[in-house]
């Protein structure tokens, strides 16, 4: 709801410098815009990524899965693709997303980073499988300086079978 405030005070500010023609502040508008807009964006499917253990959360996809099989093809095993994804989330410096995504080219999986509140919705070629938060709020509260406990940790409530819905029917959409 914040963030909904806050996206219809932005507007009202922006039709204002859009009817005077302040291009200066339309620029500074739009950024801020875009980073709300996409905060909100990755938190929507952050939460949905997620799930307490006794709903599923942590349950990896069966062995048969066309999404099991594709990470084995791509990582060798659902351990090793974790632990690549670990091993990007330690390099976010700061504020960002990790993101396994599915290419729409190449058809393959594939691991990225986004600084700040920034998503891949907006690279043509991707689809957003999972995205887990790396900024300091998601993880300081609980795991203090461990840092990596925290990404280490998170998947013991990721929501494989929503993952596993959207690698099925891979697409930019998100419920927000
Ligand atoms: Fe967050």
């Amino acid at each position: 709801m914040v963030v909904q405030g806050h996206g219809v005070f932005l507007r009202f500010k922006l039709n204002k410098a859009t009817s005077s023609g302040d291009i200066e502040t339309i620029n500074k508008l739009s950024e801020k815009i875009k980073h709300h807009l996409g905060g909100h964006i990755n938190h929507s499917l952050y939460w949905k990524m997620l799930a307490p253990p006794k709903k599923g959360g942590g349950k990896l996809p069966g062995k048969n899965s066309k999404l099991m099989k594709e990470i084995e093809a791509s990582y060798g095993s659902a351990d090793n693709l974790m632990n690549h994804f670990i091993f990007e989330a330690q390099q976010v410096q700061g504020t960002g997303w990790v993101w396994l995504n599915y290419d729409l080219q190449s058809h393959k999986l594939r691991i990225d980073k986004t600084r700040d509140q920034e998503n891949v919705l907006l690279q043509e070629n991707l689809a957003p499988l999972l995205t887990i938060d790396a900024w300091e709020h998601a993880w300081y509260p609980t795991y203090k300086n461990e840092k990596p406990k925290y990404f280490k940790e998170i998947w013991k409530i990721v929501n494989w079978d929503y993952v596993e819905k959207r690698f099925n029917n891979p697409s930019k959409k998100v419920e927000i």
